[in-house]
């Protein structure tokens, strides 16, 4: 019976065979224990030379690192290992001998494993952290499905920008210029007039010369936008979002955050609601704690989100910051136009802002006025404000950044480690 080793629990008792690599061996006189790995999950085989035909025996002792081969044996039950089960092998067929295989179970330095990054993804840790990148994405179609949004995908290639014109990508597009798209949120709010509620999820693109743990070139986002939904049912929406993955995760990811040994404690607490902070609160917070020459008006950095972060053991939204350092689309504040209706959800444990969103304005003449403020006048923004001629309504929506989820969630230290290909200041390779 062939198999995989994910499904290895169903054949208990029984004789399988499967096809895998080899990722690690230990071997004395009599026996070897190879670490096996086939794509769907890893598992010890126990080669007896007493069971096995002498052919056999010498093959796994002699067995190379990420060798391939269809192996066959007994699954049987194994208490010491995370995973349960181990195989008796009876049988090994060879398929491929890989010679010197560069990533050997020594220590290695993280420009090495970057440069072998196409093999690097073979490895237990890589492995985990994938897993969880993929159940973070399944749960999020699931919540949005089930909430009755439609998925739209925007254009990548674009000829205007949506969050401000220094990061930009750009290509060109015939005889005219165009950009990679930094978000699809414009299109969204134009989706959201057509299908009420909708969420995009795909590639996005910013040329920032930011070299940190959190910042990629190529990064993907999930953004819903929402017709007929102010501010504050939105921060509600994504607080719902964000525990029920959270959620999703510690349920079907156990094995995983094992292997990655993952504080899952710390996880557990995550359920809506979340606290929220205001910009002006938070100033006064990180004046107390000692960021003395703060001043209201300037952006938050790293240092400061984590600052704020310390205070809350829940992800916690600073709310309201001021226009100026936001982008042009936000909704300000009724009565005080000076900040807006927007949020930051910053993640606990020093992870940073894993999301960014607002309300949009939805008046026609505001959105003019902002245009000539910030000199977006141009056919490329036209037909954004017609969206505002045609049946306008408040509207909301959010972007969350997939990577730093995925850096939170499985405890990573830098992004880098956390999309199967990264796209770094100084890395287009491999
Ligand atoms: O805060 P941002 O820039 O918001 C937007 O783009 C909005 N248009 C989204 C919307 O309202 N539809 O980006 C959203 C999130 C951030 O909170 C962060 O998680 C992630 O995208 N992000 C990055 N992740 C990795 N590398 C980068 N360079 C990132 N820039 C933003
Ligand atoms: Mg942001």
């Amino acid at each position: 019976m062939k198999t995989t080793i994910s499904q290895v629990p169903q054949y208990k008792e029984q004789t399988v065979t499967i096809g895998a690599w080899l990722n690690n061996k230990r071997s004395s006189g009599k026996i070897a224990f190879l670490q096996l790995r086939d794509g769907t999950g890893f598992m010890q085989g126990v080669v007896a030379k007493n069971d096995v035909s002498e052919e056999v025996f010498q093959l796994a002792k002699n067995m190379t690192q990420e060798s391939s081969m269809y192996i066959t044996g007994k699954i049987v039950e194994d208490k010491r290992s995370s995973f349960g089960y181990e195989m008796q092998v009876s049988g090994i067929e060879l398929i491929h001998e890989a010679v010197d295989y560069p990533i050997t179970p020594k220590e290695h330095g993280t420009e090495f494993l970057m440069d072998h990054r196409h093999l690097w993804l073979r490895s237990k840790r890589q492995h985990a952290i994938m897993k969880i990148r993929n159940e973070i994405i399944r749960a999020t179609y699931q919540f949005f499905n089930d909430n009755g949004y439609v998925k739209i995908d925007p254009p990548i290639l674009t000829g205007a920008s949506a969050e401000g014109t220094t990061e930009l990508f750009h290509t060109q597009y015939f005889d005219e210029e165009a950009y990679l798209s930094q978000s699809g949120q414009l299109y969204l709010e134009a989706a959201a007039m057509a299908f009420g509620k909708v969420f995009s999820f795909g590639p996005t693109f910013r040329a920032e010369k930011s070299k940190t743990r959190r910042h990629l070139i190529e990064f993907w986002m999930i953004e819903p936008e929402m017709a007929f939904v102010e501010h504050e049912e939105s921060l509600e929406i994504q607080e719902q979002y964000v525990s029920f993955v959270v959620q999703s995760v510690l349920e079907n990811c156990k094995l995983e955050l094992n292997v990655l040994e993952r504080d899952t404690s710390k996880l557990e607490k995550i359920k809506a609601p979340f606290p929220r902070i205001s910009y002006d609160d938070a100033i006064e917070l990180l004046k107390e704690k000692g960021f003395t020459d703060i001043e209201w008006g300037e952006d938050f950095g790293a240092p400061h989100e984590t600052a704020i972060a310390e205070n809350f053991d829940m992800p916690v939204f600073i709310t309201n910051y001021p226009a100026e350092i936001k982008a042009f689309y936000m909704k300000p504040v009724p009565g005080r136009p000076e900040v807006v209706l927007c949020a930051d959800l910053i993640a606990p444990e020093g992870y940073g802002e894993i999301i960014g969103g607002s309300e949009r304005i939805d008046d026609l003449a505001l959105m003019e006025e902002r245009y000539s403020q910030h000199n977006l006048e141009g056919e490329a923004y036209n037909w954004y404000l017609e969206l505002r001629k045609y049946g306008s309504v408040p509207h909301s929506g959010f972007g969350l950044g997939l990577e730093r989820t995925v850096a939170w969630l499985s405890g990573a230290e830098h992004v880098r480690e956390t999309i199967p290909f990264p796209r770094l200041l100084n890395r287009l390779y491999p």
